[in-house]
């Protein structure tokens, strides 16, 4: 049997359930007030107003903070070794991100063992919860060997289920000159080792870099995981314009993460397959790069399906902040703080196809995150304060 817990004390909850929504200015947050969850084992049991909450085995009182959906956290590539922060620094008096970096978390990645690389990831995975984020996908890319890619699985799973196979992150240079080569491995050999450990698959599709793959190369590596019974992602659009965009949802992709140089056309294909595909914003990549940031009130306009993610990694982006990620998307994309809020929750839930997590519903995982604040608002207002953390249930037997 399991222990209910009652929490009490949350002075401004949001459910993401639309339907709780009441009044004119409501924004699909499911706000409610004075509100109190009742969790049963992992999985939440009831919500609603504190004044009529029922009876549970133990409670947990927030004393008036506001709590949120846990931060869904649908872009990351948190199994590496080193750090680039020499690059970043390059990066700040001008030198522009084309990819090349990434050999050098390869190489580092390639000489680590398999316990530093476990400890490596579970310590991120501690400071995302520390941030927030209660579920995080994470990609494979910085081994590029088929014993390395399923290495770098192998630890992912141990954290998370949302493990996403990228062999084709960049061509590693002992493949420089026979890329067609290393194509052939990727969709061969790396990808049936690495089958059993991944959920989905994902290409660098960036015709801008020579480092990534071109439009057609996706394709033949979008084709070959889908095949394999993989689900797809895509990185598209990054470093200029390009075809990665429409690739994504020629293919049904799940997500086309980051987005930086729309056109025209590609924000009527996502608008038009919006039940289907999401575009993932990822700001931090766009501060940590001096790259332009894309009009996220565009695309949300245009009737886009938004997620907002962390992309943690060595290179374009060495953050695990999703309200780092908030608080630029109002600042700099448009978005207003509940949209930015959505979209780090809910928007994250649906790049990962996911009905179970981003919202604070009956029947949905208990991933609550609670703010040092009274109102989520303070994501965005409060920028660089850690106002948000992960909430930790005692375990069954603690009393609270
Ligand atoms: O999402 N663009 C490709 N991959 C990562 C960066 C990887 C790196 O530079 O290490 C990204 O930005
Ligand atoms: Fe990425």
């Amino acid at each position: 049997m399991t222990t209910t817990t009652l929490i009490s004390g949350i002075a401004e909850l949001v459910t993401n359930d639309a339907s709780l929504d009441g009044g004119d200015h409501a924004e699909g947050l499911g706000l409610l007030r004075d509100a109190a969850v009742v969790v049963d084992g992992d999985h939440v049991a009831w919500v609603g107003p504190a004044s009529r909450a029922p009876a549970a085995d133990r409670r947990v009182d927030l004393c008036g903070r506001a709590v949120v959906p846990g931060f869904v956290d649908s872009h990351s590539h948190l199994v590496f070794a080193g750090d680039r922060a020499a690059e970043f620094a390059a990066r700040m008096t001008g030198v522009r991100y084309d990819g090349g970096g990434i050999a050098n978390s390869v190489r580092a990645t390639r000489a680590a063992g398999e316990d530093e690389l476990r400890d490596l990831v579970a310590g991120r995975v501690r400071e995302m919860r520390a941030q927030g984020t209660t579920t995080v996908e994470i990609k494979s890319g910085y081994g590029l060997t088929v014993d390395d890619e399923l290495r770098s699985l192998r630890v992912a799973r141990t954290v998370t289920s949302e493990t996403t196979f990228l062999g084709a992150h960049v061509v590693p240079a002992e493949y420089a000159d026979r890329r067609h080569e290393y194509i052939d491995l990727v969709c061969g050999e790396m990808l049936a080792a690495c089958r059993p450990y991944a959920r989905w698959i994902d290409v660098f599709c960036e015709p801008n870099s020579a480092h990534a793959f071109t439009g057609e190369e996706a394709r033949q590596i979008l084709s070959a995981g889908r095949d394999a019974g993989l689900e797809l992602r895509v990185h598209g659009n990054q470093l200029g314009h390009g075809p990665g965009v429409r690739l994504a949802v020629e293919f049904a992709a799940a997500s086309v993460d980051h987005c930086t140089y729309l056109s025209d056309s590609d924000i009527d294909a996502l608008a038009g397959a919006a039940e289907i595909t999401v575009a993932t914003l990822l700001p931090g990549v766009e501060f940590s790069t001096r790259s332009p940031y894309p009009d996220g009130r565009r695309l949300l306009d245009a009737g886009v399906s938004v997620a907002l993610a962390s992309d943690c990694n060595p290179g374009t982006c060495y953050s695990s902040s999703i309200p780092l990620a908030i608080a630029l998307a109002v600042r700099e994309m448009g978005l207003t703080p509940a949209e930015a809020l959505l979209a780090s929750t809910l928007g994250g839930a649906k790049a990962l196809r996911r009905g179970d997590i981003g919202m604070v519903k009956a029947g949905c995982r208990a991933d609550l995150t609670v703010l040092d604040a009274p109102s989520y608002l303070h994501l965005a207002y409060r920028p660089g304060v850690p106002i948000a953390r992960a909430l930790d249930l005692p375990g069954d037997g603690a009393p609270a």
